[in-house]
């Protein structure tokens, strides 16, 4: 059975994963080198794994809460802003123009996420 601080690291390291590779693609697309498919693909695949080993270390840690259904609001919001991290790596591919307002909007979201995570406000 894995233990709560374990399901913990592997949720961090989901979104240290999400975040750098958000982070990579972004800035390929302001570089103007999103035809860089070696960079590309290494971002995609980096994302797409972290955004998995986020749910599953989310999920694992909320199993082991215990909060019964429903979930509270945080919990909500916060897979809220999982969804969000996915229409992101969207948009930086689709919408490289955009790059600036998703590069802070990364920040903020997970900054909200950790906010939500800790101090649990409703
Ligand atoms: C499917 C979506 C998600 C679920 C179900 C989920 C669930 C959880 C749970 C249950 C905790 C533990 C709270 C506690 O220890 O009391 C947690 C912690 C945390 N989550 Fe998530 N989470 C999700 C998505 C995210 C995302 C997208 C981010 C950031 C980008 C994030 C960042 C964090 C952080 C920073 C912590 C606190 C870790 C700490 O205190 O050491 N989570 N999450």
């Amino acid at each position: 059975m894995m233990s709560y601080p374990v399901f913990k690291v592997l949720h961090l390291i989901g979104v240290f994963m999400v975040l750098v590779s958000l982070g990579g693609l972004i800035v390929l697309g302001a570089a103007g080198e999103l035809n860089h498919s070696r960079w590309r693909k290494l971002a995609a695949l980096t994302n797409g794994i972290g955004l998995a080993v986020v749910f599953l270390g989310g999920f694992g840690l909320l199993g082991l809460l215990q909060l019964g259904w429903p979930w509270p609001g945080w919990i909500f919001s916060k897979m809220l802003i999982w969804l969000l991290f996915g229409v992101m790596m969207v948009l930086a591919k689709r919408a490289p123009e955009s790059g600036k307002y998703l590069w802070w909007g990364s920040l903020l979201l997970a900054g909200v996420a950790a906010y939500l995570a800790n101090l649990k406000p409703f």
